[in-house]
């Protein structure tokens, strides 16, 4: 767990990582023939590119086990040090209602229960306010006998499924529909609520740290994710500290932290392969039509498309498009090099790979170092192992 002066000390090495080597985690492979960092680290691209894509997806999630070529291990090794911020201590938790965890996807159950055991907050709770509740799982949860609830979401099925669980288990509860973003929405806080928000998405989890201070809450607590999920078309640093910063973050960038592969069925993952192969492969042929080594970016495209041989894919993709006519090509030979981009890409990504966790680290670093600054103690650290959910970084805050 990170705490006090430690918040603002590693968001600061975190920092000098990552800007210091920008140029290696910066670029996509997928949107490059040849990365910039690739003539300064030559044995390192080799080897990279010489490895199969069964293997790049072996080592995905946890590229730093790799034995890669300098600078590889030294990277790992940096990066995992200052990745390492250790599990929040929990506390013994008052069971949960038997049938409560019947209508909650087993995952999502554990999760809650992990953050719930993170809550040892030093002035009990007395209304907790689920924010982006979805049905309210997290909050009926929390929910102890002489406490409120109140959930705000707004998508109305999910306002009226969450009603019916609250009524269902006899649990006083109000779903209130309120879209979080709109200008109102501070009107929904004040300083008796403990908001809590768990996968609440970029911007949502952000407005609420920013009400719940204006609000005067003493204290909240939130499991941040998707921090590409924002209006802008850069990322706006919170702290202090990262207004300082040099370091400017796309949207792109901001995408690093969330590109784990999520565990799909072989069926998924060979179709999700077959669109990327595709995608690298009309990459060529545009390159080629277009005269011009830039990529080009194209829609997504319908799963029809795969079905679609694959000439034909590449001719109506072309016209989508307004390319112009696309000569005969060894249609085989051109499929091929697309999947052999593909273990290339992937194998290339194992080393921006490794800025994922620390670029994470910094995005929930600004957020805590945003409430330390308007007089919250917070802690960060880990509310469940990361096979349960990669997004398992957690921010607590009191103040009094
Ligand atoms: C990733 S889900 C998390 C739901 C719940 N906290 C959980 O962990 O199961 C994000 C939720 O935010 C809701 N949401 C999205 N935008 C919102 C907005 N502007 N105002 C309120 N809720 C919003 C979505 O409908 C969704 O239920």
């Amino acid at each position: 767990m990170l705490e006090g002066e430690q918040l603002l000390a590693r968001f600061q090495e975190l920092d000098a990582l990552l800007t210091a080597h920008q140029d290696l985690w910066r670029p996509r492979p997928f949107t490059h023939r040849h990365l910039p960092w690739e003539s300064d680290h030559p044995a390192l691209a080799q080897w990279l590119r010489g490895r199969s894509l069964e293997e790049a997806d072996a080592s995905h999630n946890q590229p730093q086990h790799l034995a890669a070529p300098a600078p590889f291990p030294d990277l790992a090794q940096r990066s995992a040090q200052l990745c390492a911020v250790g599990s929040l201590p929990v506390i013994g938790l008052t069971p949960a209602a038997a049938r409560l965890a019947v209508d909650v996807p087993g995952r999502k159950w554990q999760q809650i229960e992990a953050f719930a055991a993170c809550l040892d907050f030093k002035h009990p709770a007395s209304h907790w306010l689920d924010w982006c509740a979805g049905k309210g799982h997290l909050g009926r949860r929390l929910l102890q006998p002489g406490q409120h609830l109140t959930c705000l979401e707004y998508d109305p099925a999910l306002i009226e499924a969450g009603q019916q669980l609250s009524a269902r288990h006899r649990l006083q509860a109000s779903h209130v529909q309120q879209d979080v973003m709109a200008a109102e929405a501070g009107l929904r806080l004040n300083a008796t609520h403990t908001p809590v928000a768990l996968h609440a998405c970029g911007d949502l989890h952000v407005r609420l740290m920013q009400l719940a201070n204006a609000a005067g809450c003493g204290q909240l607590a939130i499991a941040p994710c998707c921090y590409n999920r924002i209006q802008g078309e850069r990322y706006q640093a919170l702290s202090a500290a990262a207004k300082a910063c040099a370091l400017q973050l796309s949207l792109e960038d901001l995408a690093l932290p969330m590109s784990e592969t999520v565990t799909a069925g072989a069926r998924v993952r060979r179709q999700r392969d077959t669109s990327m192969a595709r995608r690298l492969a009309f990459d060529l042929l545009q390159r080629q039509l277009r005269a011009s080594d830039d990529y080009l970016p194209t829609p997504s495209l319908s799963a029809a498309w795969l079905a679609k041989p694959f000439a034909d894919h590449c001719r109506d993709l072309a016209a989508l498009k307004h390319l112009s006519t696309v000569p005969e090509q060894d249609w085989p030979a051109l499929e091929a090099a697309g999947w052999q981009r593909l273990a290339h890409v992937r194998n290339l990504e194992l080393l921006r790979g490794l800025f994922r966790r620390p670029l994470e680290l910094w995005l929930v670093l600004d957020r805590a170092l945003f409430l330390q600054e308007r007089g919250y103690r917070v802690r960060l650290g880990q509310f469940c192992p990361a096979p349960l959910t990669p997004r398992n970084l957690l921010v607590l805050a009191e103040r009094d």
